[in-house]
């Protein structure tokens, strides 16, 4: 059956990932050994035992994947159905899926026996003698060979011959014989680490699972794999190289080695060789990969410096833990946190520790790993969280009156980056969903016109850089490659900027890869250099015609003209909050041809927002995180996906649950407008991997399926009542709420034991609720209907930005809103220029009649929603006050209800104005907009 041919559809739900459709395999057998087990106690059993053949029989097809438990057990299982042994095969397959679900086979030895048999595979033992050698990683080769299956079995003892004491790590071998099977084997076994591809390969799988064949026809879509190639080895590592890169892949041919190794098509490929000629080499060269990606450089040397004997002369007494070791009141801290921490800090650079600002040595390069694993240019570690990784970025950028698009929404940094740099912003608004109180993410559509009144302005040389967050808090993922290429359409040497703090581990799925910066930046990279794409943006320059208006530009979608683009690609995330780095560990990530144009200044940017004292345990951490990605990334990160599904599935099915409570799926979350592909939500039956695998490619916002938003409004609790409960009453934490909502996640963390807990827990407040209204009677349940419809229906409009009050813009008449915040953020220094206006007073509706207009003096940041609906210099308007005398949070930055709004004072208007004109006077453009907008 070729690839191309349609098969019964999968729900994507059930089965994200090839290890849970393997596991719910095991699962099912188990299920129906047992049932046979009883039946044949009672003296019958045959159907049991049919069904039970049958599964073991689907099941082979999954284990020709996975070194364990591997042809010999597998036979033994079928030998024990044969022989109607049906507790000996009850027994067998227990000790198969427990060894499965704990990966207890990596370590014990006994798990690759039965109760008859000799150990087949010596995990940990030396060679030859009886001796254990100490813990050794253990992984999977994929072997993809013409070679007949009936020489696999010698070639693996051949190979695993070549095992030495010395070594490591420790790895078994596993056979497949075709194209699609290697790209099978790849995505379903996360424990391949690296892949030995034999020239001379055939194309079609013998395995004709359905849901094997979605698996693989979904992959092969979301790679865009070239399965046309005459060489289907190099097809074969290009392709894996796209939904693995972090895979090391060796090539082995009986032809002129050198020409293929020379060839560029082979540039995913680690190393060639003429066959076999040199096992030995093969296998030091699979454990020499392992080995680059498992050394952490700063990590190691950091181990290494605690276990010397160092006097400290500098002023860090913690530093080798004497302070507090000898103490005679903090020992307990000492106890809590133990020897090593204190061994492991230093305030020098010295021995070997470099220096994060200035790195020249295994800081330098642990970054250099980051930027490999990450596919960036280069990586900047940074120790204060992307709080500072964003101003940084920012600083480097942006110069004083250069124009940042931003999304309003978007994480404070970049408001105070804006203040900081003197860049003025020009605030993209983010489509509305009014009824959860909060915002999804910047339509194409709006970018593009703030572009083009730029350009209509003549200030489109001024617009330097674009930020938006990718994903949202809640999930809204962008189209980036798109985003990217139609700006630059507009404005070719724009700079991006994304925000990716929660998105950092999405590089590590193949789907979600092609959605963050630095995937995309690869794809659009390539596209630019296609002879097709050059002509593809000639043809459509010519039906554009040298003046398009702009209704038609932004109906277009637009090609960038692929001679004159800049590349530009900026990314910042939050390690800590996707990955195993220390709290406030964040990494920058570079893509930038003209990075060297911007270098010093982004050193300056560094100097000015890191700490002169960084922390080393957050450095090392960021090093550990990306070895546990670059060897474990692809695995942890789909479990985290699966998980994330099931919780969805459960909620929204649970008879009881679903009730009261829904996690939010795609279509509510993004409207249908940006939905084009028509993918309605991973749970909407006959949404099979073709359609999430084209809506992921094309729709303008896609949505994270880890982030999820449930609601409980409708359970008559408000977000943060519910957070808190949740914490106070069944110890589960969550971060984000929002008037009727809260956000769960999950992430490489989570277990399905906690998946498990969430749901008894939700069914729990299910319960409670039922009985409640039960014995509330009417009056309780129209309580209960009330307090639901004041959550769930009146809920306040979410106030749009307004502007920047006109002495705070150049050009107040302008089309385009950009505004200099940072005089007015500066002009509420002075005590005296700035005034305060209770929120209940009737002089606020006054002045929103009759004037002078209210202008904010600071930000003003609720949490939720978190973004700011009032900044420094904006004009205050009546939605805004409304949506404030609404709001019911607590924690409202930069109000304080006893003083009231912080307004900017006429006396503080009047001067910014005074300004303003002198500096209007000195541009005469400048100066008939002012006059022209204040009607002289
Ligand atoms: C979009 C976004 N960017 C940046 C940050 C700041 O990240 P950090 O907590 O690492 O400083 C956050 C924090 O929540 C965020 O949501």
């Amino acid at each position: 059956m070729s690839v191309t041919q349609r098969v019964q559809p999968t729900r994507v739900d059930q089965f994200f990932t090839g290890t849970e459709a393997r596991m719910d395999r095991w699962r099912g057998l188990l299920r129906l050994a047992r049932e046979w087990q009883a039946a044949s106690k009672q003296g019958k059993g045959e159907p049991e035992r049919t069904k039970v053949a049958n599964a073991v029989s689907d099941l082979k097809q999954w284990e020709d994947f996975f070194a364990y438990p591997g042809q010999q057990l597998l036979s033994r299982l079928e030998e024990k159905v044969a022989a109607n042994d049906a507790t000996g095969t009850t027994r067998l397959a227990q000790s198969l899926s427990n060894a499965l679900l704990t990966h207890s086979y990596r370590t014990n030895l006994h798990d690759w026996s039965d109760e008859e048999q000799d150990p087949v595979r010596f995990a940990d033992k030396i060679p030859g003698t009886d001796e254990t050698a100490s813990h050794r990683p253990y992984f999977e080769v994929l072997v993809v060979s013409p070679a007949p299956p009936s020489a696999w079995a010698e070639l693996k003892a051949e190979l695993r011959k070549l095992r030495r004491a010395d070594d490591r790590f420790i790895y078994e071998p596993v056979f497949v014989s075709s194209f699609e099977d290697g790209v099978l084997g790849a995505i379903l076994n996360g424990s391949f680490q690296s892949v030995v591809i034999y020239d001379g390969i055939d194309f079609p799988s013998n395995h004709h699972s359905p849901v094997l064949r979605e698996f693989l026809t979904a992959h092969l879509a979301a790679t865009g794999l070239d399965t046309a190639s005459e060489r289907l080895g190099l097809a074969l590592a290009e392709g894996l190289k796209k939904l693995r890169p972090e895979l090391d892949i060796y090539f082995l041919t009986d032809q002129e080695s050198e020409r293929i190794a020379g060839d560029p098509s082979a540039s995913a490929i680690r190393r060639v060789f003429y066959q076999v000629e040199e096992p030995l080499e093969l296998h030091l060269s699979i454990l020499d990969g392992i080995a680059e990606r498992y050394e952490t450089p700063y990590f190691d040397n950091l181990q290494k410096y605690s276990r010397r004997p160092i006097g400290t002369f500098h002023a860090l007494p913690v530093a080798r833990g004497k302070s507090i070791f000898k103490s005679n009141w903090i020992q307990d801290m000492g106890k809590f946190y133990g020897l090593n921490l204190f061994l492991a800090e230093s305030s020098a650079t010295t021995g070997g520790l470099d220096s994060l600002l200035e790195p020249t040595g295994n800081v330098k390069l642990a970054q250099q790993k980051a930027a490999r694993a990450f596919g960036a240019d280069h990586v900047f570690f940074v120790t204060n969280g992307t709080s500072t990784s964003n101003k940084m970025v920012e600083q480097a950028l942006l110069a004083p009156g250069d124009i940042m698009l931003v999304d309003r929404n978007c994480h404070k940094s970049h408001h105070y980056g804006a203040v900081l740099s003197g860049a003025f912003p020009l605030y993209v608004e983010a489509y509305p969903l009014t009824q959860y109180s909060m915002y999804g993410a910047v339509p194409l559509r709006t970018i593009k016109k703030a572009l083009l009144d730029l350009k209509q302005e003549g200030k489109l040389d001024r617009a330097r850089l674009l930020v938006l967050t990718n994903c949202t808090f809640d999930g809204h993922i962008y189209n980036v490659e798109r985003v990217m290429e139609e700006c630059l359409a507009i404005k070719p040497d724009l700079i991006f900027l994304w925000d990716e703090a929660w998105f950092g581990f999405a590089r590590w799925s193949p789907f979600y890869r092609r959605r963050t910066a630095m995937g995309a930046a690869a794809i659009l990279e390539q596209k630019f250099q296609d002879p097709n794409y050059k002509q593809a943006y000639q043809e459509q320059q010519k039906k554009l015609g040298p003046n398009p208006g702009e209704r038609t530009l932004l109906d277009t979608k637009l090609l960038a003209n692929p001679e004159k683009v800049r590349l530009r690609v900026y990314q910042t995330n939050s390690t800590h909050k996707s990955m195993s780095s220390l709290r406030q560990g964040s990494m920058i990530l570079v893509k930038d041809p003209d990075y060297h144009t911007v270098e010093e200044q982004f050193h300056e940017a560094v100097f000015t927002h890191a700490s002169t004292s960084p922390n080393l345990q957050i450095i090392a951490s960021l090093d550990v995180a990306r070895r546990q990605m670059e060897l474990e990334g692809y695995e942890l990160v789909n479990r985290a996906i699966q998980l994330a599904l099931d919780v969805r599935r459960e909620v929204n099915s649970h008879p009881l649950i679903s009730k009261y409570f829904r996690v939010l799926p795609a279509d509510e979350m993004i409207p249908s407008e940006y939905r084009n592909s028509g993918f309605v939500d991973y749970l909407t039956p006959g949404t099979d991997w073709g359609k999430a695998t084209k809506a992921f490619r094309e729709d303008e916002f896609a949505l994270d399926a880890t982030r999820l938003t449930l609601v409980c409004g409708s359970a008559g609790f408000d977000g943060t009542q519910f957070k808190n409960m949740l914490a106070a009453d069944y110890d589960i934490q969550l971060n984000k709420t929002s008037r009727n909502s809260v956000l769960l996640q999950t992430n490489i963390n989570n277990t399905r034991s906690d998946i498990a807990q969430l749901i008894k827990v939700l069914v729990e407040i299910s319960q409670r609720i039922e009985k409640r209204l039960e014995e509330g009677g009417k009056a309780g349940q129209q309580e209960f209907a009330a307090r639901v419809k004041s959550l769930m229906t009146d809920v306040p409009n979410l106030p749009n930005f307004t502007s920047f009050f006109g002495a705070f813009r150049e050009d107040p008449a302008s089309i385009s809103s950009e505004g200099d915040m940072r005089s007015a953020f500066f002009a509420a220094y002075r005590e005296e220029q700035c005034e305060h206006l209770k929120l209940s007073s009737p002089e606020i509706d006054k002045r929103l009649k009759e004037g002078p207009e209210l202008v904010s003096a600071n930000f003003v940041i609720p949490y939720p929603p978190g973004f700011p609906i009032m900044v420094p210099g904006q004009v205050i308007n009546a939605a805004t006050i409304e949506f404030m005398r609404k709001l019911d949070v607590k924690e409202i930055h930069g109000y304080t209800a006893a003083l009231g709004l912080k307004l900017l004072s006429s006396t503080a208007l009047q001067s910014a104005k005074t300004q303003g004109d002198a500096a209007a006077a000195k541009n005469p453009k400048r100066k008939s907009a002012r006059a022209a907008a204040a009607g002289d």
